[in-house]
């Protein structure tokens, strides 16, 4: 697309602000959870359309175990009618879903969903897109390390090949280019143990509306803000 000669190849996204938007309106949290749905629809649509090869939403983190349990089981059941809904569109749109974060903390019936689409889309090339559920930084940068430290003490590894490479490929996201582009919606300038070791030389781009307001449109200017800044992995 002419009109788009730099397009990032990864965008991921801190989807934040849902509560806020129903909290202006009235209207109860899983509303705006559930408009925030509607708006990971459009921005995957909106990706496929400029050439993002992979979009990774923050969608459940580690920490969002703590919430009300009504709000945990809204977002569950939010994440399933997403899965069951989306199912044909990956299909027809070419798109592979992956997933990272403690799975193994899903519903089984999330988890089953999230398994059968995963297998069914795992050939598709137009975009992968990547659900972070259940997902903390520190924790997969835990797992990794012990990962390299069981081999290591198991003697298939010697501690001084241990390398940023090495490590990367222990993380959940091998196989995946690091996000040139990190979104965060509704103005908060904080990580919140996204991704914490693939940022590092992400553009950052701070919007301020809420999630639910997120839409095509907003990323495209996104990706404008990201085109307009002179990325130099720390060199001059
Ligand atoms: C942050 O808003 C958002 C979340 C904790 C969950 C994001 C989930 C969705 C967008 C919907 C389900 C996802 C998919 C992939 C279908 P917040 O609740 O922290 O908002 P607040 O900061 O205003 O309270």
């Amino acid at each position: 697309m002419p009109e788009f000669p730099d397009i990032p190849r990864h965008i991921a996204v801190i989807m934040d602000g849902n509560g806020r938007w129903a909290k202006e309106r009235g209207l109860p949290r899983r509303e705006g959870h559930r408009a925030g749905a509607e708006s990971v629809r459009e921005v995957t649509d909106a990706c496929i359309e400029i050439g993002v090869q992979y979009l990774t939403v923050y969608a459940f983190s580690s920490e969002n175990w703590n919430r009300p349990q009504a709000e945990v089981t809204a977002l569950m059941g939010l994440l399933d009618r997403f899965l069951s809904d989306k199912a044909k569109d990956l299909k027809k749109q070419n798109i592979r879903l992956l997933a990272i974060g403690q799975l193994d903390r899903l519903p089984a019936k999330t988890r089953g969903l999230l398994e059968k689409i995963m297998e069914q889309t795992a050939d598709h090339s137009a975009m992968t897109l990547v659900l972070a559920l259940s997902y903390g930084g520190r924790e997969e940068i835990v797992s990794a390390a012990r990962s390299l430290a069981t081999d290591a003490a198991a003697g298939k590894i010697q501690p001084a090949q241990i390398d940023g490479t090495l490590f990367a490929s222990r993380l959940q996201t091998a196989g995946i280019p690091d996000p040139d582009l990190l979104i965060r919606t509704s103005g908060e300038m904080r990580v919140s143990n996204f991704l914490l070791w693939q940022i590092s030389y992400a553009e950052i781009v701070i919007v301020k509306k809420f999630w639910p307001d997120f839409r095509r449109n907003d990323l495209i200017e996104a990706v404008r803000e990201y085109q307009r800044r002179h990325r130099r992995f720390g060199a001059l």
